[in-house]
């Protein structure tokens, strides 16, 4: 065996050492003894949420995101502030915006029920995002499970490493690229504005100060969002905000786009074209999401003997 072999052969090892750190230890048959009804219960949480209110699909895929962005998919962004710590939701991206807590809440004491300590509530957030996709017709995708949840959260990690609204292209593209992702990969996962809704506060400097807005569309937002009052009045993220669709693209193409941050994807530099992709091929955008979801969902789990099973979602046990 020559050098450069052997040290093919080490690295291959590191490899391997890194992976079993990570995903190799969660796996698709996680529940299948300790809680056989876990996923089911899950599903229909998620399926009678999306009925009674379909924004909650896309508040529960938010939710998901957030907490995977943040020392990875460990539910920490559900543990509430108490009075000597602060953390997640507070957070700038989060304060008065990520919802859904009510409905996590009520699928942990349904899993509870079923089987007491088993049942993570980073794994539960991981399996609302991929059900609330396809309560509101996106693609599915394998869950792969055994992520455990924090005994922690970061106010400060949470302010850095979330995207803003207002963020130039090449801010975008780093905050994705610092959590692994190629540029095609963050705009898929962006994709995910194709459902839910966006405060005035969200948009307000692109509707009043954005040129490359169509003005008809801009002139109907201010309506809704003046200058200096409605910070909470709401507008939906694309023209079918409970459709999973890839009619967001073709917002954008129209210069419709709701944040600055959406439209900075087409806007004449080198995401335009996957934009035109995404928007002629509907299957093309469902797949790289299902795919880009998957790799966001094993962000950094916690497993083995780290982390705990929350019993209550809201704190450490
Ligand atoms: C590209 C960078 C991103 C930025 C700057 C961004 C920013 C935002 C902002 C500002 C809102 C509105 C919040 C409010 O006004 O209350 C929002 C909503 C939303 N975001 Fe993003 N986001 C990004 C990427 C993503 C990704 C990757 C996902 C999921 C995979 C996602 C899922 C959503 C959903 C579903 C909503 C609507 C939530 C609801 O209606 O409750 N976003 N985003
Ligand atoms: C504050 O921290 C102390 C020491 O870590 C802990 O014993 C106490 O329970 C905490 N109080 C609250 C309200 O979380
Ligand atoms: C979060 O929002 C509330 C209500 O708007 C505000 O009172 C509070 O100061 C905010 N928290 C932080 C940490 O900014
Ligand atoms: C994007 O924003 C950053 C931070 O404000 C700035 O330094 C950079 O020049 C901007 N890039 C472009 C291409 O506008
Ligand atoms: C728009 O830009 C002007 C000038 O930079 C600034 O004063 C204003 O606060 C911005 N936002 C809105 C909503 O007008
Ligand atoms: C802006 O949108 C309106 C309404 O959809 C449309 O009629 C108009 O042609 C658009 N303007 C431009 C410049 O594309």
């Amino acid at each position: 065996m020559g050098p450069s072999s052997m040290y093919n052969v080490a690295l291959i090892l590191l490899f391997s050492f890194l992976l079993g750190m990570s995903s190799a230890k969660l796996s698709e048959n996680f529940y299948e003894k300790s809680c056989p009804k876990a996923l089911s219960i899950i599903k229909s949480g998620v399926r009678s949420a999306v009925q009674a209110e379909p924004r909650m699909g896309a508040s529960l895929l938010r939710l998901h995101f957030h907490d995977c962005f943040v020392n990875g998919c460990d539910a920490s962004v559900l543990l509430d502030d108490t009075a000597n710590f602060t953390g997640e939701k507070s957070a700038a991206p989060n304060n008065g915006s990520i919802r859904g807590f009510d409905v996590i809440d009520n699928i942990k004491t349904q899993v509870e029920k079923s089987c007491p300590g088993v049942v993570s509530c980073a794994n539960i957030l991981t399996l609302t995002s991929r059900d609330s996709v396809v309560a509101l017709g996106g693609p599915s995708w394998k869950v792969l499970l055994g992520r455990r949840d924090s005994t922690t959260a970061s106010f400060s990690d949470a302010n850095r490493d979330l995207p803003a609204p207002v963020f130039n292209l090449s801010q975008l593209i780093s905050s994705f690229s610092n959590k692994g992702f190629s540029v095609r990969e963050m705009v898929a996962l962006s994709g995910a504005h194709t459902i839910g809704q966006a405060r005035c506060v969200s948009f307000r400097d692109r509707i009043y100060n954005d040129t490359n807005i169509n003005a008809s569309f801009a002139r109907s937002l201010q309506a809704k969002c003046p200058r200096s009052e409605g910070d909470n009045n709401l507008a939906p993220l694309d023209s079918s905000p409970i459709e999973f669709d890839s009619v967001y693209f073709k917002n954008l193409q129209s210069q419709k786009g709701l944040l600055h941050s959406d439209q900075e994807f087409f806007n004449g530099g080198s995401t335009d074209s996957i934009v035109n992709t995404y928007s002629l091929n509907p299957l093309t955008f469902a797949s790289d999401f299902a795919n880009a979801m998957v790799k966001m969902n094993t962000l950094s789990p916690l497993t083995g003997s780290n982390g705990e099973i929350r019993k209550n979602c809201r704190k450490i046990n």
